[in-house]
């Protein structure tokens, strides 16, 4: 199975890199696509630290990469200034964030992220947290879930899907990834590409990771840690994320904290997104400290 395919990897080491000695941050690194590329820019003065919730990611990559330009950290990247201040690191030249979860977690069945799997709710990324999609299907008060999807997937049958959720769970319970993802099938039909339970899946994602709330406390961590002149370079994968991204660029350009690189984002190339479907949603935009 293929793990992961990075997304934008030429344009990142574009924006990002701009000294070959410069300390880097790759906040999200996953399978290393992006951490890879940086490191092939940097001479040997320059250093990388690679960070992810994912243990089975910072294994993968502490056995991948070999290279004393580099270092991977297990941790939360809204915590990202204690994480780098503990390894001796202060301030950085350029941070990435690749956000959202890598192919290997949706695909890995059994870490439940997937509609096919046969494998209970979970959908942490990091499997130490207590908090489940299971947890939050089976226990969370209707008015609840009704809220989380709205605000979490945009879903416009949240009301619908909160009530058939409750009724179901209250006769045998939800325990897979599957039978959500058939219950929110029988409440609407499939139309176009995207299954009915995306947004469903998405929200709950977001809410067990709290990624929303983690994204936005990274960015100013982020910016806290740069070096003038240093770069932030972020790509999201859906709307709600892309607004806090360009909101954070935006009110730290009016007062004269950072400017904005990329006036529009960055799409993939149709070349990229034929190769790569899963490039398809993404968005790179780019900010330099002053
Ligand atoms: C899209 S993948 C990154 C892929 C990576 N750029 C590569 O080239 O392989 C996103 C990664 O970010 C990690 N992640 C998401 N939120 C995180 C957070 N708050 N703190 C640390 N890692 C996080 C996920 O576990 C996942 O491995």
């Amino acid at each position: 199975m293929e793990i992961h395919r990075a997304v934008l990897v030429k344009e990142v080491v574009e924006f990002l890199v701009i000294k070959e000695e410069g300390v880097y941050i790759d906040a999200t690194a996953g399978f290393g696509g992006h951490s890879r590329a940086i490191l092939s820019k940097l001479n040997n003065k320059g250093f990388l630290v690679g960070i992810d919730r994912d243990s089975e990611a910072v294994k993968y990559l502490s056995e991948s990469i070999k290279d004393s330009r580099f270092r991977i950290i297990k941790g939360n990247f809204a915590s990202l200034k204690e994480l780098i201040r503990g390894i001796g690191i202060d301030k950085a030249d350029g941070i990435l964030f690749d956000l959202g979860v890598s192919l290997f977690q949706l695909k890995e069945l059994d870490r439940g992220f997937s509609f096919l799997s046969d494998a209970r709710l979970d959908m942490r990324m990091d499997t130490s947290q207590k908090l489940d999609a299971w947890e939050i299907v089976n226990r969370y008060p209707q008015r609840e879930l009704e809220r989380i999807f709205k605000e979490f997937g945009e879903e416009s049958h949240a009301k619908r899907i909160a009530r058939a959720i409750v009724k179901k769970r209250e006769r045998d319970g939800i325990n897979t990834c599957k039978e959500l993802a058939s219950l929110v099938e029988r409440i609407y039909v499939r139309r176009g590409r995207l299954h009915p339970a995306t947004k469903v899946f998405q929200a709950l994602r977001i809410e067990v990771n709290e990624e929303l709330k983690c994204l936005q406390r990274g960015l100013i961590e982020a910016y806290e840690l740069l070096n003038s002149g240093g770069r932030l370079c972020v790509i999201s994968y859906h709307s709600l994320e892309d607004r806090i991204v360009k909101n954070f660029l935006k009110d730290y350009a009016s007062t004269k904290k950072m400017v904005v690189i990329t006036k529009k984002p960055i799409l993939p190339s149709i070349e990229e997104r034929l190769i790569n479907p899963s490039s398809r949603s993404a968005k790179l935009r780019v900010g330099e400290k002053v």
